[in-house]
């Protein structure tokens, strides 16, 4: 027997059927992509968020609406990566060194510093047969790599000059997450603590941590430079993103919009390529021209200290992804370890 609330439920449901009718058939209504990122519009990958949306509505017809969540304002750093594999939201662009809680422990090594230093190396890798390993880890997991977006060198930031490698001893240095950072960090003699890149800001101002690295354009983009003294161009690591989707999601698309969305991320892949660069050097103008930080470019030989002091890392690291593999990753990138 029908209980009375379902009964009412289903008269409320056969009387909004007209409304539903003369209303935009549902048929019609565009398919709803999330993609959700925590850093602010006007950063590299903030403005390439922004045109793969108007990209994918435009080349599907209007049958994809994407909405576009910056700033933390959806999910922040390891939220986001489980709404992913829940398909909450269906787009995110995280930095690989945030890989770990996924349970794919490989991106990080990635982070082994000095590893790849310049925009021609991580491009080398990023485009290497050897990726094909990388991605089926995260397929494993039900994420599907749709494409890099590689967003630079790393200079660190802090309230003391940061010149030569003592100088980190008994700081509290906001890494992202990676086990590999943990680790440069525990070599420097400093404190890693692992922080959301939404909560960065106000750690910073509060002490919680006492300096960070970054790319130029998210600490320009964070204005770091108002609670953050001193910055070095040291450039022993990158911040490089994987546009990631959750592959059911993305396989299970209909034929009359996948192509386009195939284009919208192959443009605005090419758009952050062009972009990426370009905005860190300005960057560095915007973090000049507020004379709020001091900034150093490391000398060849203070250089040379930190990876003098920081190669005891690599070593380190065999244990945790092996010597083959990394060697492999070495060949791969084009990286030569200095004392060969
Ligand atoms: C960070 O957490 O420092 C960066 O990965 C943030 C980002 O996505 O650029």
């Amino acid at each position: 027997m029908m209980s009375r609330i379902t009964r009412r439920t289903a008269l409320g449901l056969a009387a909004a059927v007209p409304l539903v009718a003369i209303g935009k058939p549902a048929l019609a209504d565009p398919l709803v992509i999330k993609f959700s990122h925590v850093v602010t519009p006007d950063a590299p990958k903030g403005k390439a968020a922004l045109l793969f949306k108007q990209l994918a509505e435009k080349y599907t017809d209007g049958k994809v609406s994407v909405e576009v969540y910056p700033n933390s304002s959806l999910y922040k750093d390891k939220e986001e990566l489980e709404a992913l594999q829940l398909g909450s939201v269906h787009l995110l662009a995280p930095s690989i060194s945030k890989f770990g809680p996924l349970g794919v422990k490989e991106f990080d090594v990635f982070d082994l510093p000095f590893l790849m230093t310049d925009d021609t190396h991580a491009r080398q890798m990023m485009a290497s047969p050897m990726m094909a390993q990388f991605n089926k880890k995260l397929e494993d997991k039900g994420v599907k790599p749709l494409a890099y977006w590689d967003n630079g060198a790393h200079v660190y930031t802090a309230n003391v000059p940061l010149i030569m490698p003592d100088d980190f001893r008994g700081l509290k240095m906001r890494i992202q997450g990676s086990k590999v950072l943990d680790a440069v960090a525990r070599q420097l003699g400093a404190l890693p603590q692992i922080i959301a890149f939404g909560e960065l800001y106000q750690a910073l101002q509060t002490g919680v941590a006492d300096g960070e690295d970054n790319v130029p354009s998210n600490i320009s983009t964070q204005k770091l430079y108002d609670v953050q003294k001193n910055l070095t161009v040291s450039h022993h690591g990158r911040l490089t993103y994987s546009l990631i989707t959750n592959t059911k999601f993305w396989d299970g698309l209909s034929a009359d919009v996948r192509p386009g969305l195939d284009r919208a991320v192959a443009e605005s892949t090419q758009f952050f390529d062009d972009t990426a660069a370009k905005d860190n050097v300005t960057a560095m103008d915007v973090i000049k021209g507020t004379g709020k930080m001091q900034i150093h470019v490391l000398t060849d030989t203070e250089k040379q200290a930190w990876i003098a002091k920081l190669m005891p890392v690599h070593k380190d690291m065999e244990s945790r992804f092996g010597k083959d593999f990394i060697a492999q990753v070495y060949k791969a990138s084009g990286f030569v370890p200095p004392q060969s």
